[in-house]
């Protein structure tokens, strides 16, 4: 009888380690996965900023901004705005600026790289100029240095009302 007592004892003793050494296991699994994570630090690199969304402006139908200028400013940021400026002070490499592009005589900026084409036409940009360059640059301007199209109608509407907006 106390032999069988004495048996079962041992072997909940027993048992009662086993677990002990798998709790233990398990949390120092814990404490490795711990270390591991990322520490915030104060010399890290500071973010990226994230680009701006519509969202940042209140703009809750994100697929179609309600506000055209708005609409043609984010596809401008897209689109334009690595080789035009909407400034006129700013130069840019690739493009002449874009500032006052509504109603402004084509190709009368300082711009170094211009071509002749663009000099040498003569027109001023409206909605329907803007719109046929836009679509087809080359046969607005034959000639012209550049082929940059805007596929679809409602993107060059809103693209027209952002540049009209351009001072
Ligand atoms: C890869 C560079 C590039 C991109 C992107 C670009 N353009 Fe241009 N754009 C040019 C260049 C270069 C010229 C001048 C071409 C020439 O001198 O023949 C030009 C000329 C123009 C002109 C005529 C300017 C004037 O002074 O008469 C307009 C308007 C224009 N671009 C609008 C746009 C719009 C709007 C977008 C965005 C959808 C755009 N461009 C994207 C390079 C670019």
């Amino acid at each position: 009888m106390s032999v069988r007592i004495s048996f079962a004892l041992v072997a909940l003793f027993a048992f009662s380690l086993a677990l002990a050494a798998a709790a233990g296991g398990q949390a120092r699994a814990g404490d490795q996965l711990a270390q591991a994570k990322p520490q915030p630090s104060g010399d890290a690199a500071p973010a990226a900023k994230p680009a701006p969304s519509p969202k940042d402006y209140g703009v809750t139908d994100t697929a179609r901004p309600s506000d055209p200028v708005l609409m043609g400013g984010f596809i401008f940021r897209q689109r334009c705005a690595v080789c035009h400026s909407k400034k006129e002070g700013v130069k840019l490499a690739y493009g002449p600026h874009l500032a006052g592009i509504y109603g402004r005589e084509v190709g009368s900026t300082d711009w170094f790289r211009q071509s002749s084409a663009l000099t040498e036409a003569s027109f001023s940009w409206d909605e329907e100029k803007l719109d046929d360059f836009l679509q087809d640059p080359k046969k607005t301007v034959p000639g012209v240095k550049t082929d940059v199209v805007v596929r679809f109608k409602r993107s060059r509407t809103a693209l027209i009302a952002y540049l009209k907006s351009l001072k």
